[in-house]
């Protein structure tokens, strides 16, 4: 089997790294790929991810039998479509479906008609009332703008006046153009996080795969700036079996059945309050980093597994979708400056000492090759060190093994992925 990842972070790297690994892959392409994905998948550097037709016209030209879709970008401009209305099997929902992300507010209206827990809110495209909902919620509300906003266009204000400058900001000021021209404003929830995935094949099999909490602010303690997360770890030990199979019989099997035929990933984000588990948003695809930490953990047919969901026969293939009994944590090194402005072309230093350490894979999320063969940063997010292991004691000892031998200019990272749920605690 010919398949081809659309993408080129961290997350497309894991992808395109497993499916190598897979007897049933005959061949890995990647579009566009990146430096890391091209030592195990042929990259097309100028097709871009959100392109469709030039996307459309790889998987014609090089007649590939499986496209599996990593960002949420392709999938709500219509990517699936485009290739099933070719014939081409995709793992990945077509628009309609990829709209849970593409769409808070169509994301609450299919919560409320299931009735999916999730904190209270209100979608608006006036500042008054906007406002006048924040007064309702009694001043503190998360502001979040409907549409893609690249993990950015949520902020969670403590008082009225932050709230409000927010939803300003979004309805007003045009902070995320389009895609806050609608704002959902909803109550503060409270608890630890966590993201459950499952994958499903429109045909009514939905399966579960393990859990993973991010780490989405910059800086160590959860402090500075949201990014589109700087570490990962698998499995979460706060979450148990009985809450598992609630979220999957009573969140995302709810979903997967509204939005029939949905193939390929949901993934919800939830808050565990004191209230029971509370959904805050649907991701259409899978996370980056969750990636990182589910896929080394799984066995080797995951291409046969994504070609079953594209194809409508989960059931007969679900047992590939198993978790070795270990545990993941992935460290993510960024670039100086980001989350918000950084240069690029910095030489990385202590690649290959780092991928020869036991239980260790260094995913590249944005690097380049010199004329000389050298890794060069170019991107946000550079890397993503992973570390397996026998728990997350381990897993995690690994990882950051790995990122301390990895050096370039202005590189940083978190020092504390994953540190609570090695103490036990809630985090
Ligand atoms: P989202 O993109 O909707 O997952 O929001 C990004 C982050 O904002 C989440 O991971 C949470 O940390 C935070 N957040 C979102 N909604 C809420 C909420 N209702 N209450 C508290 N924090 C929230
Ligand atoms: N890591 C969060 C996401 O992929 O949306």
């Amino acid at each position: 089997m010919k398949v081809l990842v659309v993408g080129g972070g961290g997350r497309e790297h894991a992808l395109c790294w497993r499916l190598a690994q897979d007897p049933a892959v005959t061949r890995v392409l990647a579009a566009p790929g990146n430096a890391g994905i091209a030592q195990v998948a042929e990259c097309f550097p100028d097709v871009r991810a959100d392109d469709l037709d030039q996307v459309v016209d790889l998987v014609e030209r090089r007649d590939v039998e499986l496209t599996v879709v990593g960002p949420e970008v392709p999938l709500v401009a219509g990517l699936a479509d485009a290739l099933r209305k070719r014939g081409r099997n995709v793992f990945g929902p077509s628009a309609a479906g990829a709209r849970i992300e593409g769409s808070k507010a169509f994301a609450k209206e299919i919560m409320a008609r299931r009735g999916i827990p999730t904190a209270r809110s209100g979608a608006f495209d006036d500042v008054g009332r906007a406002v006048a909902f924040v007064d309702e919620l009694g001043g503190a509300a998360v502001v979040k703008a409907d549409g893609l906003a690249a993990g950015k266009g949520v902020v969670v204000a403590s008082d009225r006046g932050t709230a409000a400058m927010a939803i300003e900001d979004c309805l007003v000021a045009g902070a995320y153009g389009d895609a806050g021209r609608t704002v959902v404003v909803e109550e503060v929830l409270e608890g630890p996080e966590v993201s459950i995935f499952a994958v499903t094949d429109g045909k009514g099999s939905c399966v579960l795969l393990d859990s993973a909490q991010d780490h989405k602010r910059v800086g160590d303690g959860d402090t500075g700036p949201n990014t589109g997360g700087m570490g990962c770890y698998s499995p979460v030990p706060f979450l148990d079996q009985d809450t598992a199979t609630w979220v999957l019989d009573n969140v995302l099997t709810q979903v997967v059945d509204e939005l029939r035929p949905y193939r390929g990933v949901l993934y919800a984000g939830l808050m565990l309050t004191p209230d029971g588990p509370k959904v805050l948003e649907f991701n259409c695809r899978f996370g980056d980093p969750e990636t990182q930490v589910l896929l080394p953990r799984m066995p080797y047919g995951f291409g046969t597994l994504l070609h079953a969901c594209a194809t409508g026969r989960l059931a007969y293939e679900a047992g590939h979708a198993g978790f070795d009994d270990g545990a993941a944590v992935t460290v993510v090194i960024a670039s100086g400056g980001y989350p918000g402005a950084y240069g690029i072309g910095f030489p990385i230093h202590g690649l290959e000492a780092a991928e020869a350490i036991e239980g260790v894979t260094v995913f590249h999320a944005g690097t380049a090759r010199d004329d000389e063969g050298r890794f060069l940063t170019a991107g946000g997010r550079v890397l993503s060190v992973t570390g397996v292991g026998a728990d997350l004691a381990e897993a995690r000892a690994r990882a950051y093994q790995g990122v301390d031998g990895i050096h370039f200019d202005g590189a940083h990272h978190r020092t504390d992925i994953a540190a609570h749920a090695v103490e036990g605690a809630r985090a």
